[in-house]
């Protein structure tokens, strides 16, 4: 049912307070995070977990490039991730106590439950555990642990309450392996503070909604897309470029703002909209030098920006403020304007949002 929405992904987009809420629900005490895990003893599992290695597709991918940054920025745990089509036909070197994560909406992707499937059967790790939306589906039945997304069913095919969730139960579990080997700590409880305002956040930057379907008017006669970001935020941006691409079939790639300089930059022109993400965290100096190299040539920037990061808007830049956020939930908060950037254009170009060409849902072939 759509009620007031034209669209799914747009009724998708502005459930997001509530998926999360959804999400956090019974999971949090004041200082740390109940259970959450369903399987067998989650808690002694994590305590021996040596190393991860996280593995998922398209925009559950980009979930797992930002729950590694969050692993190892906040315990001492190794995490790798790679695209399930890739790793699933690669040679894996033994990994002492290895948890295998699996990242998916559907948990039916044929690719990510055949990475699955081959680790299981070489023994290669400790245990596996699913982050997934659908209770009943082949992943949460195939891996020993199951942490599950209450998103709700996702209709659109351009994910976006699942990825916002995917975030929070990555966000639940780092604070539930952090109390498993280490007890409660400044990190852990930080982590539940932060989380438990995160619904109301979304909810704030949700009313950026008209400026932004403003903004894309601007973009409704590109072909091409550059987004950037730093640290956490790179991820961001490839999600903001996939949702871009997918349904507006614009051309949209995203870098991290420190690799300008090696090549992207040579495309910079005044016909070139850059969109960046700019939370006021520790890299946001750099990403403000980057900026300017891009202002140099010529190039039209759209920066997300926190309020207190001091952008001056000008000519060439176009500054959306966003209201401060603490760092853990950045990436979260900063994915929400860049999925209605993409809505909006693409309802500009008249393109079938919630099933765009060539695409499905689940993609349970390879
Ligand atoms: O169901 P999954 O999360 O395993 O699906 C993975 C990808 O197919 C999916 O995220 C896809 O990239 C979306 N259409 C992106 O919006």
């Amino acid at each position: 049912d759509l009620g007031e929405y034209r669209h799914y992904m747009l009724k998708e987009i502005f459930e997001q307070p509530k998926a999360i809420t959804a999400t956090l629900e019974g999971r949090l005490a004041q200082h740390q995070v109940l259970s959450c895990l369903s399987g067998l003893n989650p808690m002694a599992v994590l305590a021996q977990v040596e190393e991860i290695q996280i593995i998922a597709c398209g925009t559950s991918y980009h979930a797992g490039l930002i729950g590694r940054h969050w692993i190892e920025t906040y315990t001492d745990i190794p995490c790798h991730v790679e695209v399930a089509s890739e790793y699933r036909y690669r040679r894996q070197p033994k990994r002492k106590n290895l948890l295998l994560i699996t990242i998916s909406q559907s948990g039916e992707t044929a690719d990510t439950l055949a990475a699955l499937e081959k680790v299981k059967q070489s023994q290669a790790c400790l245990a596996s555990l699913t982050i997934c939306n659908v209770m009943e589906s082949s992943l949460t039945r195939e891996s020993d642990l199951s942490l599950m997304t209450m998103a709700g069913p996702e209709i659109g095919v351009a994910s976006t309450k699942a990825f916002t969730t995917q975030l929070v139960a990555l966000q639940l579990l780092l604070a539930a392996l952090i109390q498993a080997q280490q007890g409660e700590t400044p990190v852990s409880r930080q982590l539940v503070a932060d989380l438990a305002q995160l619904p109301q956040l979304v909810q704030q930057v949700l009313a950026l909604n008209p400026v932004i379907e403003t903004l894309a008017e601007r973009f409704v006669e590109k072909h091409h897309a550059l987004f950037l970001g730093r640290g956490e935020q790179y991820p961001v941006a490839l999600e903001g470029a996939l949702k871009l691409k997918e349904i507006s079939y614009i051309h949209a790639e995203a870098y991290p703002a420190g690799e300008l300089k090696h090549g992207p930059l040579a495309l910079v022109d005044s016909e070139m909209p850059i969109i960046a993400v700019a939370p006021n965290t520790a890299l946001l100096e750099k990403l403000k030098s980057n900026l300017e190299e891009v202002r140099a040539r010529g190039g039209e920037l759209y920066v997300f920006a926190c309020k207190t990061a001091n952008l001056v808007p000008n000519e060439q830049m176009h500054v959306l403020e966003l209201p401060p956020v603490p760092d853990l939930l950045a990436p979260i908060v900063y994915t929400i304007p860049l999925q209605l950037l993409a809505y909006h254009v693409a309802i500009l170009k008249g393109t079938d949002v919630d099933k765009p060409r060539n695409l499905a849902k689940s993609v349970t072939v390879e």
